[in-house]
């Protein structure tokens, strides 16, 4: 292990930087005034500032202390999110597009659009330029007021974040009705019916239900394996672990966070789990690439597939693969009588950019994100394939899994030494 340290700082480093797709930080933008002081910190409680930072095309539309407390004072977070989620436009509108709309109207998909929640057009916001220059804003949805108007410009990143202050909210049809809250929602049945039924019944049987029910109010993330992950090649037998281990295992796919896609987006430390203890680390790191999150456990990846559930303060994923901790996978069941050392210096042709490219000084950069999440694309990278053979032979895995690392690593570090050199 300890010949491979610098390569995962290294590692770390680079999915640090992987990770870092922020080109804005909402929070410190808005912190400038003290008007929209309310307005910043429920950005940050409903992680919608994660949202914000990890998108490089956004309006965010504020609202000063004195017309944003009506909301806060009488609702629940869930409401004030979907509140906040329609005052985010994914699109860029300054003072001058303002004034410059094609007929003088238009509609901006929002934020909250994106929830799942909305149907229809109310996930939309219609601007409409006024005569005399007043731009009002409005819920899409047919047979709504225009009731906001446009005050100010506080700050633009052309024409990546804008910011405008409106006089108050904008309002859907539904947007102010409470969900049920989080520790209501049956997660067994949730996370069944997200192809998860594997996981699921390990949970319930397990008797790890009841610490997921009740922290699904106060901040729980759970990465669900879908069924097919459990029958991949490579996944430890189950039944050959003690009832500990299978416990360490389910809680390794659970966060006592809320973490929405945003907030993955942007991690940047390596994120505790449920099984992290005084005795083992169980972390792991975030890579992203566009729209793809992946998790780095050490030992394997897995992209996360699809959200299940986005109802803050609970975030539920499928995910491609099983994740294995380090601390119960890295060294072998059974020790290897030859744990091929031979097998390390020779692994130029698992991945394809590496290598050839390292000493490169100018990377065109598409080759170092695909580096960056070697499980991202099963179809086409053939380190994924070399592992998921490889880890098929048990002992074989730790030995296999860091020479794929030691790929993927110099990889990585050829990008962030190039990176370097290129700043
Ligand atoms: C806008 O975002 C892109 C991508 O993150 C970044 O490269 C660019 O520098 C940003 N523009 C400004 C003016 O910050
Ligand atoms: C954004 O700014 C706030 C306040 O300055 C800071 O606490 C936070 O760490 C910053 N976030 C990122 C992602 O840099
Ligand atoms: C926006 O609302 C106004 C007033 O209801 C309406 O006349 C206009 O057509 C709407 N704009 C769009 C693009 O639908
Ligand atoms: C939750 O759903 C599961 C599976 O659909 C069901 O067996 C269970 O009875 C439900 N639990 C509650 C408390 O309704």
């Amino acid at each position: 292990m300890g010949n491979y340290s610098p390569f995962l700082f290294l590692l770390a480093l680079s999915l640090a930087a992987a990770a870092a797709v922020s080109a804005h930080n909402i929070t410190e933008i808005l912190a400038a005034n003290p008007d929209y002081s309310s307005y910043n910190s429920f950005l940050s409680q409903t992680k919608l500032a994660d949202e914000i930072n990890s998108r490089q095309t956004i309006t965010v539309l504020v609202i000063p202390n004195s017309a944003f407390s009506a909301i806060t004072a009488s609702h629940p977070l869930p409401v004030v999110k979907n509140v906040l989620s329609l005052l985010i436009l994914l699109d860029y509108f300054d003072n001058t597009k303002l004034h410059q709309l094609t007929d003088g109207t238009t509609l901006s998909t929002t934020l909250f659009q994106t929830t799942g929640t909305a149907t229809g057009n109310v996930g939309s916001v219609n601007i409409t330029d006024l005569k005399g220059g007043k731009v009002a804003f409005g819920s899409a949805a047919p047979g709504s007021k225009l009731a906001s108007t446009y005050t100010k410009s506080v700050k633009q990143i052309p024409y990546n974040i804008s910011v405008l202050e409106i006089s108050a909210p904008i309002i859907a049809p539904g947007v102010l009705s409470a969900p049920p809250p989080s520790s209501s929602v049956n997660l067994t049945a949730l996370i069944e019916k997200a192809g998860c039924k594997t996981f699921a019944s390990l949970v319930l049987s397990n008797g790890l239900i009841k610490t997921f029910q009740s922290a699904a109010d106060k901040g729980l993330t759970i990465f669900a394996p879908s069924d097919e992950a459990f029958k991949a090649r490579g996944v430890p037998d189950l039944s050959k672990l003690t009832n500990a281990e299978v416990v360490s295992l389910l809680q390794y796919h659970a966060v006592a966070k809320y973490l929405p896609v945003g907030s993955l987006k942007t991690t940047k430390d390596p994120i505790s789990t449920l099984a992290t203890n005084g005795a083992g680390k169980f972390e792991y790191t975030v890579s992203v690439a566009g729209d793809s999150v992946t998790l780095h456990t050490g030992v394997d990846s897995s992209r996360v597939a699809d959200t299940v559930l986005d109802s803050t303060p609970l975030s539920i994923y499928s995910v491609d693969s099983v994740l294995l901790p380090p601390e119960l996978f890295a060294k072998s069941p059974s020790p290897a009588p030859a744990p091929e050392p031979a097998s390390a210096p020779s692994p130029a042709p698992a991945s394809g950019p590496s290598p050839a490219s390292a000493p490169s000084p100018l990377p065109a950069s598409p080759p170092a994100p695909a580096g960056e999440t070697p499980d991202g694309a099963p179809a086409d990278a053939p380190s994924t394939a070399a592992e998921r053979s490889t880890s098929g032979k048990s002992a074989g895995v730790t030995v296999k899994a860091s020479v794929i690392l030691t790929v993927t690593v110099t990889a990585l570090s050829a990008f962030v030494i190039s990176s370097v050199l290129m700043s």
